[in-house]
């Protein structure tokens, strides 16, 4: 089920850090502003099924998106991994919807969270 999320405030994006936004189920989505604009991603690796800041920290480094389990890293534009053990690949781009300051996004969110009527 396609579930629409807020991503927060435009104008309180910082370049070279990354705002992690919360979605039931543990997963998130990654938001950046990268020199294209913003740009969001769910925050899983392309090598694992875990999220790049696996330890809590900011997962932009010396302006790349860095997984911290085993070192891929991804460009902030394309979420492309171009270096570590999946290169190549493409995080999964989530398509950002802007209505004046405020950012939001459609996002898939697992059946299992979602409440049922009795
Ligand atoms: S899980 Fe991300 S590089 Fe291995």
């Amino acid at each position: 089920m396609r579930s629409r999320v807020s991503l927060g405030s435009f104008a309180e994006l910082i370049p070279g850090h990354a705002r992690i936004i919360a979605l039931a189920g543990g997963r998130s989505v990654i938001v950046v502003l990268s020199k294209e604009g913003v740009r969001a991603f769910m925050n899983e690796c392309k090598h694992l099924p875990t999220p790049l800041n696996v330890y809590g920290e900011d997962p932009i480094v010396d302006g790349a998106l860095l997984c911290r389990s085993h070192g891929a890293r991804y460009t902030l534009e394309e979420g492309m991994c171009f270096s570590g053990p999946c290169r190549g690949k493409f995080l999964d781009a989530v398509h950002v919807d802007r209505q004046g300051d405020q950012l939001s996004a459609l996002v898939e969110i697992p059946e299992v969270y979602v409440e049922e009527e009795s």
